[in-house]
């Protein structure tokens, strides 16, 4: 066996170079110290592409055969923490390949036959974030079933739904999770959708040509679960479209999860007072022993502001690169890593979070009964009787005004009050000045009514299984 050149990296690169890197510099370009994260991918794409060099003869059946061994012994180095990562071997993939080539000699200096670091990063990441994103697939399923489960409890339960923060028109707490429903479902739609464009290899692309051996790509790419191959070399090498809509994709979630949050934050509220989370989810203070404050639910929303920060550092770091791979691409990793640490572990605590509130009804009754929610149904109910909207508009804002005076809701006034706002009010109003009444009265697709609510619950629960 001849000797390894890897094993000179720590002098030079090769016989070009005249002196060592310099310390500094070897720190400076080295990602070994966060993209070993990709271990398991960069063995996987190896172990795929020496299975086709040797289908192709490119490669000897006995090469195919060391290079197996090795990268099982490698990996359980790994796994059993005694692999040595070596910083002058400056990242992954340089560190396995020297590693197996000390291990099997010239089968591993062979494996990187018509392959280059360029398009093996590429494959690297695209498979790693493949399996993430299978996770966050089935989390967002948690997530989801999570709040219908809440809101199969609350479909009558009636709190106030809002306008500009403003008492609006009663909802019920189910309508209201529901919509959170929607929003994690078009983000489930958004990963599959990005899914599709992720899952093509990009190996055999090598450095950024193309490749003067006669590689099988198709094979490789049925052996990793590729649904395709990338049809242009430089394109496959250089390009990280992928991660952005990743990042785009992770950002629009967590400002969903946020939003949840802040309103999580605000019903826990002593001013509303409308939920309350269980212990686990909250913490106390050091020096105010009545607190309780719901850190998870701030920190998800805190958090929000680093992920839509990768995203803004992926755009940038891509904007000004020529084709085809350059250095920048390196700094990929790390933005893209800790969006999906950061949302995989918030979609997975949320989800626990929602499925432990519990709801104060009657809090939430007394503040919709508080702000005159039920103003649009007399506005309503005066047009059915013939009115103009904006006569009847006016008329309640009158109706509004005098109930206010009073300290009165709309419901407590006596007929005889109503009618002199105006005649066509009869007995039948009260049915629908009650907040139940209103919501019963919204029984249009995507309404409050609790007959829709319902179904929509059964619908999400048949999408859910
Ligand atoms: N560590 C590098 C990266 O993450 C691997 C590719 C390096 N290729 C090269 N020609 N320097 O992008």
């Amino acid at each position: 066996m001849s000797a390894n050149p890897l094993d000179n990296k720590a002098q030079a690169w090769s016989a070009l170079f005249s002196e060592p890197m310099s310390e500094l510099v070897k720190r400076y370009t080295a990602s070994v110290g966060f993209d070993q994260r990709l271990w398991r991918a960069d063995i996987q794409g190896s172990l795929a592409h020496a299975e086709m060099l040797a289908a192709q003869a490119i490669i000897a059946a006995q090469d195919l055969a060391d290079i197996r061994r090795g990268m099982a012994q490698i990996t359980e180095e790994i796994e059993s923490g005694r692999f040595e990562w070596k910083l002058e071997l400056e990242d992954v993939h340089l560190n396995i390949e020297a590693r197996l080539t000390q291990l099997v000699g010239d089968a591993g200096k062979r494996l990187h036959t018509g392959r280059s670091r360029n398009d093996q990063v590429a494959t690297d990441v695209r498979l790693w974030l493949r399996a993430e994103v299978d996770g966050l697939a089935a989390l967002l399923v948690e997530m989801q079933r999570a709040l219908v489960g809440l809101a199969a409890r609350h479909a009558e339960t009636v709190m106030p739904g809002f306008t500009h923060l403003q008492v609006a028109q009663p909802v019920s707490f189910a309508h209201h999770l529901l919509a959170y429903v929607e929003m994690f479902a078009r983000d489930a739609e958004r990963l599959a959708d990005l899914r599709k464009r992720l899952n093509r290899l990009p190996l055999g692309a090598a450095a950024l040509a193309g490749t003067s051996y006669p590689l099988d790509r198709a094979r490789v790419a049925r052996t990793l679960g590729f649904d395709g191959l990338c049809a242009n070399s430089l394109d496959a090498v250089s390009d990280r479209d992928f991660a952005l809509e990743f990042a785009s994709f992770a950002s629009i979630c967590m400002v969903h999860v946020s939003r949840l949050s802040e309103e999580i934050v605000l019903w826990m509220s002593q001013n509303f007072g409308f939920i309350d989370l269980a212990d686990r989810y909250c913490t106390g203070s050091s020096i105010m022993p009545q607190k309780r404050n719901p850190d998870v639910a701030e920190l998800a929303r805190g958090k929000t502001g680093r992920v839509v920060g990768h995203l803004m550092g992926l755009l940038t770091l891509m904007k000004g690169q020529p084709l085809a791979y350059n250095k920048d691409n390196q700094e990929d990793k790390e933005p893209l890593f800790d969006a999906v640490d950061t949302l995989r572990d918030t979609l997975r605590i949320m989800a626990e979070m929602v499925g432990g509130i519990t709801v104060k009804a009657e809090a939430m009754e007394r503040a919709a009964l508080r702000g005159y929610a039920t103003a649009t149904d007399l506005a309503d109910y005066l047009v059915k009787k013939g009115l103009p909207f904006r006569d009847a508009h006016e008329v309640v804002a009158h109706a509004v005004k005098s109930a206010m005076q009073q300290g009165l809701d709309l419901s407590q006034l006596p007929l005889a009050t109503l009618q002199g706002f105006h005649s066509a009010i009869g007995p039948d109003v009260f049915e629908l000045l009650s907040l139940r009444g209103s919501l019963d009265a919204r029984d249009v697709i995507g309404g409050t009514a609790p007959v829709q609510v319902r179904a929509q619950i059964e619908a999400h629960r048949m999408r859910l299984g």
